[in-house]
């Protein structure tokens, strides 16, 4: 079995706690346009991109709107979003992980993001994160949403490691079908009946270090 080299996470809902603003401000947009989604439709949009997770809302409203339009739409949700992570303190950062950063710094390994949000090195910056990046993919540089394992290929590469080699962190069902597919070790954080394929799954990553992890799913 190969080394364990380095590690990807995943930004939203595993290194902060910004999949509840994600949810609000679709919510308010699909308000806005006559009809309701719920909770459990949001696990749906979770580690999909700005675009493709509007043409799933829109879906469900049975709402049709141009191509221009819809830039429109997902202009008005980024700037609500936006607007309302902007004075997002540190404390949304998510329990456990500032420590377990450090246990894989320690433990001599690489740390990559691999997110689909395009706002990713704006909120790592606001809650100071960003140092602790080897590598950084975002929205900005993949063509594919998850479950496409793109943005987790392109970190392991960024990196100089093979999938095999690096743990992915997530709480999106995609984001773990994404990790799967690229053939990297998988953790979910959140619900084992949402992420049950991941090798592992956690409700957070307290009490947690990366050698605890390995040792758990080698
Ligand atoms: C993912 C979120 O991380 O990023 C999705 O889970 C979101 O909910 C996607 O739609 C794109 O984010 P942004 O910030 O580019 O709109
Ligand atoms: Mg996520």
């Amino acid at each position: 079995m190969e080394e364990i080299k380095a590690c990807i996470f995943d930004l939203d809902g595993v290194i902060v706690d910004t999949a509840k603003y994600h949810f609000v401000a679709w919510r308010r947009l699909a308000n806005e346009l006559g009809f309701d989604f719920s909770h459990e439709d949001n696990e749906k949009l979770k580690g999909v991109s700005r675009v493709e997770s509007l043409r799933l809302i829109l879906e469900w409203g049975k709402v049709e709107k141009t191509e221009a339009e819809q830039k429109v739409l997902a202009a008005r949700k980024n700037e609500w979003y936006t607007e309302s992570i902007q004075s997002m303190p540190k404390e949304e950062i998510l329990d456990g992980v500032i420590p377990f950063l450090k246990s894989v710094q320690a433990a001599g390994m690489k740390i990559a993001l691999g997110s689909a949000s395009k706002n990713a090195r704006a909120i790592l910056q606001q809650v100071d994160l960003m140092d602790y990046f080897d590598a950084i993919v975002d929205g900005n540089n993949v063509a594919h949403s998850k479950p496409h394992p793109e943005v987790f290929l392109n970190g392991a590469e960024a990196l100089g490691v093979k999938p095999e080699e690096c743990v992915v962190f997530e709480d999106a069902e995609k984001g773990v079908a994404a990790a799967l597919r690229g053939h990297f070790f998988a953790v979910g954080l959140g619900e084992e009946e949402v992420l049950g394929e991941a090798h592992l799954v956690l409700p957070s990553l307290v009490d947690w270090d990366i050698k605890r992890i390995i040792a758990t799913i080698k």
